[in-house]
């Protein structure tokens, strides 16, 4: 029994420990924004054990010491210290603490600075990069940024209020119908992260997470020159097949695929989707086998999702149409 008590809080604390590391925790901190939060955090932390322990101490003392050995100024000195001066100077601190902090965490990015447009859709990101010239590129589902250099969001939806965090870059922002808010974001470690929706805001609310790849600026050079082209053509019998049953079926009334006749703006832009790691909102591994599933049956991938089902399909057709869109890196 006592080892069956052991191996349970050994599990507990692991389970704990694990929850501070990963791609998307606010204690594993990859930007310089996260890590004001972190350190915040725990100051906190460490603030509430100790006044933890000074509870416990005061209570194991006050229960077996006899009520004849304290004296009325005692008391009254523990009720007025422990109860009102000990939390008045204790918030204070927090609150000065907090407050200082704000300046940094909020100031815009510098001019100049890379800026994405990012729309919070039912339930998916449109994400546009803006370039230097004001012609942005479409993508959606997968942002890369820049490691060590300070990002602007623009943050806007036309439907609901989603909140934009990437909680290991920073803290949370929201997104609210007809207006625009701003947050600035420096990752300053390289490598993948999750962001997700933290704001409820339908049925599919918990899957509406996107992917954030830091990357060197060279790296990241690459990724949005490639993204910036019109989509290739397909090159075998059966992405022919896939691309002509995208233009027959209708797919391009809501999505785009920049360089053909498909320029739907509803959904997210597909001209590079063979190249993100997941679809359907970092919900599912972006392969044949998931991309079939998708399109025949995104309701029951993500309940209430705008995309209707092709589930009338012949099973050919769904092939073609999913090695069509896996081709499109
Ligand atoms: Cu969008 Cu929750």
């Amino acid at each position: 029994m006592r080892g069956a008590n052991h191996s349970l809080i050994c599990a507990s604390l692991l389970l704990l420990c694990s929850g501070c590391r990963g791609v998307q925790s606010a204690l594993d901190p990859a930007g310089r924004e996260a890590e004001r939060i972190a350190l915040l955090f725990w100051w906190m932390a460490g603030g509430t054990v100790v006044i933890w322990l000074g509870v416990m101490v005061l209570t194991i003392y006050c229960v077996r010491a006899r009520p004849e050995s304290f004296h009325q100024r005692t008391e009254n000195w523990i009720i007025v210290g422990g109860g009102a001066v000990l939390p008045t100077v204790v918030l204070g601190i927090l609150l000065i603490c907090g407050l200082a902090m704000l300046p940094g965490l909020i100031e815009p990015a510098p001019a100049g600075s890379l800026t994405l447009v990012v729309d919070g859709e039912m339930w998916w990101w449109r994400v546009n990069y803006l370039n230097s010239t004001g012609h942005s590129i479409a993508v959606a589902n997968e942002i890369h940024l820049p490691v060590d250099e300070t990002v602007e969001f623009k943050l806007q939806s036309d439907n609901v209020i989603h909140s934009f965090w990437v909680p290991a870059l920073g803290g949370k922002q929201d997104m609210l119908p007809g207006r625009i808010t701003r947050l600035a974001l420096t990752p300053n470690r390289t490598g993948t992260l999750r962001g997700v929706c933290a704001e409820y805001c339908g049925a599919s609310h918990a899957l509406m997470q996107f992917d954030v790849i830091v990357e060197s600026r060279a790296e990241f050079n690459r990724w949005l020159e490639q993204q910036a082209r019109p989509a290739q053509p397909p090159r075998t019998t059966l992405e022919r097949r896939g691309a002509r049953a995208f233009v027959v079926h209708g797919c391009g009334a809501c999505h785009s695929i920049r360089g053909t006749s498909s320029d739907g703006a509803i959904g997210p832009d597909l001209t590079h989707v063979g190249s993100r790691r997941t679809i359907g909102a970092a919900t599912l591994q972006n392969d044949i086998d998931h991309l079939r599933h998708w399109i025949a049956h995104p309701d029951e991938v993500k309940p209430e999702s705008r995309m209707p089902r092709f589930s009338m399909l012949p099973d050919d057709e769904l092939q073609a149409l999913a090695v069509y869109l896996k081709g499109l890196k």
